[in-house]
């Protein structure tokens, strides 16, 4: 199959790679799982360290956007159910960071080029949210977005990574559909909720699309990665599934898309739409969103407050261990 692939650099041809890449290149190709104490491409495994870091570190700084309206939530259930979604991103982190831990990184290491602003996150968690339908739009777009990157991710030739996608899939669609739910119910409101609803779809459109990535003619590590199966679908083909996904959800709403171009095309049989300003994306990807400070200084926080509680595990473990070794010095 990357034979048909077209060449870009970063990719090498079938002359250029050594015998053990070509036979990691065949197993790849067969469709075969590559399992972690298996011989991989030094690239490969950086790469996927980069990928699977920066995702989980997105689930982590997610929950700070959400978690920021559970006490405001309107109803017993909607924070019952907000509470819930809340903690499955931090399981998702929890999968990630393992996922990762199995290509020799450490956990530790990993938070520390988060915090150092060396590792990123998705630039969609830099965004505010403002109202309650913001909430909403986030399950619906956001959630739903991820759903759309992350559905082939469990196809992907890592097994760890493979099999925590599997997992997480799952979640997202209850995320994306309690988002809907909100969506519906504020739709269907007042016609000041209705308001509210299109605040928040007018605000997380543009943001939910860039969170696909630059456009493919922009996009650095596509080729070698989709040679790779760390990527299975280009950043714009998942982009247009999913405007095409979304419009008549939006429609389903009575809910305007804020794109005076977007129009269906007969031709290709799908909906033709403006790209996102991609100025703006790499500024929030460069940390001048509105959020990034805020964001970044909360995980920052977090992890100094739970210094304490790290040591104590960690002076526990050491009096466990002197404890075992007392007794068996002791019975022998
Ligand atoms: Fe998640
Ligand atoms: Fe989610």
């Amino acid at each position: 199959m990357y034979a048909q692939l077209v060449k870009s650099e970063g990719t090498k041809s079938r002359e250029e790679m050594s015998p053990e890449e070509i036979a990691f290149q065949e197993r790849i190709d067969r469709g075969e799982k590559i399992e972690p104490k298996e011989w991989m491409p030094e690239g490969y495994r950086k790469t996927l360290i980069r990928q699977i870091g920066q995702h989980a570190h997105s689930e982590i700084v997610g929950q700070l956007p959400e978690g920021n309206w559970i006490t405001r939530a309107p109803t017993l259930e909607r924070k019952a159910i907000l509470l819930a979604k809340v903690q499955d991103e931090a399981g998702h982190g929890l999968y990630l960071y393992s996922a990762a831990e199995t290509l020799g990184v450490s956990r530790d290491d990993l938070l520390d080029k988060l915090h150092s602003g060396n590792m990123k996150y998705s630039s969609i968690f830099n965004y505010p949210t403002l109202n309650w339908a913001d909430i909403g739009a986030v399950g619906w777009l956001v959630d739903g977005a991820a759903i759309m990157n992350q559905v082939p991710l469990q196809r992907t030739s890592y097994g760890p990574y493979s099999r925590a996608m599997i997992r997480i899939c799952k979640e997202e669609s209850f995320h994306q559909r309690q988002g809907y739910d909100i969506m519906m119910k504020m739709a269907a409101g007042t016609p000041e909720q209705k308001a509210m609803a299109q605040d928040a779809m007018n605000r997380f459109w543009y943001p939910a699309l860039m969170m696909f990535g630059p456009s493919d003619k922009d996009s650095v590590h596509s080729a070698q990665s989709m040679q790779w199966k760390i990527k299975i679908n280009t950043n714009d083909e998942l982009r247009q599934k999913f405007v095409d996904q979304t419009v008549p959800q939006a429609h389903y709403l009575g809910l305007t898309i804020p794109d005076e171009n977007l129009k269906w095309n007969e031709e290709t049989g799908a909906w033709d739409f403006s790209e996102p300003d991609w100025s703006e994306f790499f500024a929030v990807i460069a940390g001048n969103g509105p959020c990034n400070e805020e964001r970044l200084g909360a995980r920052v926080k977090a992890w100094e407050d739970g210094e304490w509680f790290r040591d104590g595990l960690m002076a526990h473990a050491k009096k466990a261990d002197a404890r075992r070794a007392a007794a068996k010095h002791a019975a022998e």
